[in-house]
């Protein structure tokens, strides 16, 4: 007769929606200590024990975090009597033929440690310490015959901060609704057609759990404000690591222009330099800027042209010249001419033969070296973001530059290297915007200006 093993594990009402969940991909998570590694453990145990001969892989970033955490609480919740954990191959190979797989992955560089792999149950758990690239490549390895009769499905969970924090936000939180199902239409490259899938965010905060000790959430309250809102109420606006904390984004405030950095837009004054600055990019989105300057040096973000495929990250893949022709028909469409070109050092690089700089020449668009410097043009940035006694700051952002609105304030610093920006995060406009200021440095002391936006008459000059 068959022995029946009861599993140790009271779901709480939020882990419960997660496990009830049957959408394509989900989201669990919000805040630390939600259960949400705990969780994970358990719904790739159920739809194994469920689905005999089915394989799950759970992801961590490192194997250290993975061991520490997801492993850990498999061998401390999945009942010996069930299978056998292979600290060799980090297994866990079920009785009834299902394996939970315990995987890492570092980044787009060990993605294809995955190629051959057919995932049935694929988890993420921290999917903000990831890359889209990395979602993108594992979920391609989601597949399993029919005659297993089941739906592979995507589990993840996160707090909000880290690397992915911009991508996950845009993908799981600005998009859909929380708690139901979203539909949402994808061409799928493999079967050549449009596919309908279903994407869930259910939010978890460490209060919906009771088995954490009230020290932890006191801990948690000690923090620093935005730490603690990221973490205690999973406050997707608010994260560890941001490196532009002073950003500000009112939409209150555009017209008067203090303590905002984003204005609505103005007609430039004839008068006034104008500037153009560009990072390179082909898998990875280019970026280009106009910068025009008044007249106590103050500079304006006007205007944009990023190369992002609309998934965030993921360049567009033109060439240099083709690049240089739409630049050069925005401005002529513009009635511009004169503008300053400020560019990376890197595409003037001749090793390779003829550099970008020179096939973007061919095309009539110029740009001389920008300067690299990354600390000092960091701290170039902060310095412009600084608001006068006025809440007046010595850089604006006109609000139709929607890809600086987006990825500026997910700048997280590295921890490789504390002191500056995570260079896996999307930079390419923080690049741009670098070469931008450090070819108009501005110094620590700043007299007071009297300064209002006004209203330009455009034939004034
Ligand atoms: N339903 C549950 N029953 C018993 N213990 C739980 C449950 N959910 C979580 N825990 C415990 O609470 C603690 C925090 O959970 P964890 O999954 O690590 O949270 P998170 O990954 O969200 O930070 C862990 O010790 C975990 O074992
Ligand atoms: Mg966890």
């Amino acid at each position: 007769m068959a022995k029946t093993i009861t599993l140790d594990y009271t779901p709480t009402p939020k882990q419960a929606l997660f496990h009830k969940s049957n959408a394509d991909e989900l989201l669990y998570g919000g805040a630390a200590g939600g259960g949400k590694s705990k969780a994970c453990v358990m719904e790739a145990l159920i739809l194994c024990l469920e689905h005999p001969k089915t394989h799950a892989y759970l992801f961590r970033r490192s194997y250290p975090e993975l061991r520490d955490t997801l492993i850990a609480e498999a061998l401390r919740s999945i009942p010996s009597a069930l299978g056998k954990f292979s600290g060799a191959k980090y297994d866990f190979t079920l009785k009834n033929g299902s394996v939970l797989h315990f995987r890492y992955c570092g980044g787009m560089t060990d993605v294809t440690r995955y190629q051959g792999v057919e995932i049935h149950w694929l988890f993420i758990d921290e999917l903000t310490h990831f890359e889209k690239g990395v979602y993108d490549y594992l979920k391609t390895r989601l597949r399993a015959p029919n005659t297993l009769g089941i739906k592979p499905r995507v589990r993840c969970t996160s707090n909000p901060g880290g690397v992915g924090h911009g991508w996950v936000k845009a993908y799981f939180i600005d998009s859909i609704e929380p708690f139901v199902l979203n539909k949402r239409t994808v061409f799928s490259p493999l079967l050549g057609r449009v596919d309908t899938k279903t994407v869930q965010y259910i939010p978890a905060y460490a209060t919906d759990n009771p088995h954490i000790s009230d020290d932890y959430i006191f801990e948690l309250e000690q923090k620093p404000e935005k730490l603690r809102k990221a973490l205690l109420l999973g406050n997707w606006d608010a994260f560890e690591g941001q490196v532009f904390t002073e950003w500000t984004d009112d939409p209150q405030k555009y017209s008067t222009g203090k303590y905002t950095h984003v204005i609505t837009p103005f007609d430039i004054p004839k008068s006034w330099q104008r500037y153009r600055s560009f990072d390179f990019g082909f898998s990875k989105p280019f970026s280009v800027g106009w910068w025009a300057a008044d007249n106590d040096g103050r500079l304006y973000r006007y205007r944009e042209y990023y190369g992002c495929t609309g998934t965030p990250n993921e360049g567009i893949k033109i060439s240099p010249r083709e690049i240089a022709q739409n630049i050069a028909a925005i401005e002529r469409q513009h009635g511009e001419s004169n503008v300053i070109g400020i560019a990376d050092p890197s595409i003037f690089e001749e090793s390779r033969g003829e550099s970008i700089a020179m096939q973007m020449e061919a095309e009539g668009v110029y740009f001389t070296k920008g300067d690299n410097t990354r600390l000092a043009g960091k701290m170039q940035v902060h310095l412009r973001l600084r608001f006068d006694e006025d809440g007046i700051p010595m850089m604006y952002v006109f609000n139709n530059c929607k890809h600086f609105l987006r990825t500026m304030p997910n700048l997280v610093y590295s921890a490789k290297n504390p002191e500056d920006i995570n260079t896996d995060c999307e930079d390419h406009i923080y690049d741009e915007t670098r070469y931008m200021l450090m070819d108009h440095p501005i110094s620590r002391e700043r007299k007071k200006v009297d300064y209002v936006i006004k209203e330009y008459d455009p034939l004034a000059d």
